[in-house]
């Protein structure tokens, strides 16, 4: 075979190939059981890839969240745990490092992110007050809801349109903020919810210039702005591969201004931190602060533990110091763009730009012919997993729940099926397998006939409704 037929895939692309900044000391094995197996475990499952045994899935792209493969040195932090119910140093290592990267004075452990929403929200949001944000994200408008605030969608047109290559399809739309704040005037207000990587927009990022100059507009209009932090180092990469002054600047660098503009941040530890478990809250206000610091008591745990154990913050605070790093990051998102661009080639819809986390597939242009309520991204990620034991998830319809008021379905613009890939988990081949299957998937469309909602539970629906095919 010559060399023409045989091509790296740097080659192919006419670059020289990259490869992960780490090598594997430790493996877990993988098994795929057989198509019929797969056929009853969805039919068991409703449908649901969240209601799935991981041991009937393969390849295991339903989240990015707690996932991550932790590194030897994380492992080693794990055995240095201090299990004080009081004052244990993991915190304080842990404290330090959100300080020191993310810049805010005080820190509050959470469980995990929703912990950390919960407690901000209660906080903060006075019943009937508005919350303004860049696209909702599941768990943080439902904790916005439950303490009485009204979630206002204010990110940019183009994030609702998975076609439009525009580099920062996460901004505030700041037009659409200021006339909110006139039109219900800016004491209504709670705070600005602003997310680095628009999660349901497709992973897509927000420019410095433009949190520059919400910073510029809410200090006019004396209104605070909370960041969900969740995905803000893959934020920052995009900040330095596409906006003009900061090619040069590390993530760590661009991670640090970003937040500067903002007066405080939630985290759900399990995705950029790179740890299994936690999350905290940063806030820069002295009395906001003791307000957390009681509340988490009430909710999660002592101040100084959160939910966490003191081996987890140890972790974590080791992971926050590994996941800011460059090479990580550009790996990262390296692995995520790969896949990406194998199903661009073959021309299968998904959401473009590629984000940071995942690949978004278009369900609405996947299956034309099935109307939003057959399901179409429910339908997709059944299909994949019966097809190959990929395990992906909804973003769609059922994701994004009934309106309170009216009680119907919402009908997102975007209906789209989520192919998470963890952090430092799979290799360039499962990539390429999870590519083929999708292409054998979207081959076989015109036969899919969607599904039909046979249970619902009464909050976030997505996790465990179950569907019959239709
Ligand atoms: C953007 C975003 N915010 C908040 C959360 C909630 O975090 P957790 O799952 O840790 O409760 C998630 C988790 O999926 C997320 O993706």
């Amino acid at each position: 075979m010559t060399e023409e037929h045989l091509q790296t895939m740097g080659q192919q692309l006419g670059r020289r190939s990259w490869a992960e900044p780490w090598k594997i000391k430790m493996v877990e094995p993988l098994r795929m059981i057989s198509r019929e197996e797969r056929l009853r475990a969805a039919q068991e499952a409703g449908y649901n890839t969240f209601l799935l045994r991981s041991d009937d899935v393969y390849i295991d792209l339903l989240t990015d969240s707690g996932t991550s493969a932790m590194s030897d040195r994380q492992w080693a932090g794990i055995m240095l745990g201090d299990e004080a119910y009081a004052g244990s140093r993991n915190f304080y290592h842990m404290e330090a490092a959100v300080q020191n990267y993310y810049g805010y004075r005080y820190v509050v452990p959470t469980h995990q992110g929703r912990g950390a929403e919960h407690l901000i929200s209660q906080a903060i949001i006075k019943p009937g007050t508005f919350v303004p944000g860049n696209m909702y994200f599941t768990t943080t408008r439902l904790h916005q809801e439950l303490a009485g605030g009204i979630f206002v969608d204010v990110i940019i047109d183009e994030a609702h349109d998975p076609a439009n290559l525009h580099p920062f399809k996460g901004n505030i739309d700041l037009e659409k903020l200021e006339r909110l704040f006139k039109e219900v005037g800016a004491e209504k207000v709670a705070y600005v919810s602003l997310a680095g990587t628009v999660n349901m927009a497709g992973g897509q990022p927000v420019s410095m210039a433009n949190v520059r100059a919400l910073r510029e507009l809410c200090d006019r209009y004396d209104v605070r702005i909370y960041l969900d932090a969740t995905r803000m180092m893959e934020n920052a990469f995009f900040i330095q591969e596409r906006e003009p002054g900061y090619s040069d600047k590390s993530i760590a660098q661009i991670l640090k201004e970003f937040c500067s503009y903002t007066d405080g941040a939630w985290m759900s530890a399990k995705k950029d931190n790179l740890v299994n478990i936690g999350g905290w809250l940063a806030v820069n206000d002295d009395d906001l602060f003791q307000t957390l610091s009681n509340l988490v008591i009430v909710y999660e745990g002592l101040h100084t533990y959160g939910g966490m154990a003191g081996r987890d913050m140890e972790a974590l605070a080791i992971g926050i110091e590994e996941g800011v790093q460059d090479d990580h990051i550009r790996a990262r998102i390296g692995q995520v763009r790969y896949l990406g661009e194998l199903l661009t080639q073959w021309e299968i819809p998904i959401v473009q730009p590629v984000g940071g986390h995942a690949i978004f597939l278009d369900a609405k242009r996947f299956y034309s012919h099935l109307p939003q309520d057959r399901f179409p991204a429910q339908t997709l990620a059944a299909e994949l997993y019966i097809d190959s034991g990929v395990r992906s998830m909804e973003r769609g319809i059922v994701s994004a729940g009934r309106d309170p008021e009216t009680g119907e379905h919402r009908y997102p613009k975007l209906e789209l099926t989520r192919l998470t890939i963890p952090r430092r988990v799979y290799t360039q081949a499962h990539m390429d397998v999870v590519a083929e299957s999708v292409k054998a998937v979207f081959d076989a469309r015109h036969q899919a006939t969607g599904l039909r909602m046979v249970f619902e539970p009464k909050y976030l629906r997505f996790f465990q409704a179950r569907f019959e095919p239709f």
